[in-house]
């Protein structure tokens, strides 16, 4: 297990934010919906775009895209309409302190609505 401190709380919004990992390809966004707090992948799985510059359905706690509307399971990383039908991997998350740490070794993907 990695964990790799990604953001403070205090830099978390109600919007969704990127962050780059250091020392490797990887970005992720970040989210806080209510208490709870997510980690996916911020690259859409149909196109080259970063899923942090979407729009967030609190509702539904998804993330759409904003290129060609496509939604994503916060909670499993699921495609949840077209055109996009991969998942975006999801990574765990963990609150230390004021600090919020990403297992960037166990991301989960999950193709299930
Ligand atoms: S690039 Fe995201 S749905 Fe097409």
């Amino acid at each position: 297990m990695s964990l790799v401190a990604v953001a403070t709380l205090e830099e978390l919004t109600d919007e969704p934010l990127g962050v780059e990992i250091p020392d490797s390809d990887l970005e992720i966004m970040i989210v806080r919906i209510g208490d709870e707090i997510f980690a996916i992948e911020d690259e859409c799985s149909h196109g080259h775009v970063r899923l942090s510059e979407g729009d967030l359905d609190i509702g539904r706690c998804a993330i759409e895209c904003y290129l060609h509307g496509s939604m994503f399971d916060l909670r499993t990383g699921a495609a949840l309409n077209p055109p996009a039908v991969q998942p975006v991997p999801v990574y765990p998350c963990v609150i230390e302190g004021d600090q919020i740490l990403v297992d960037i070794d166990n991301p989960i993907t999950n193709q299930e609505n």
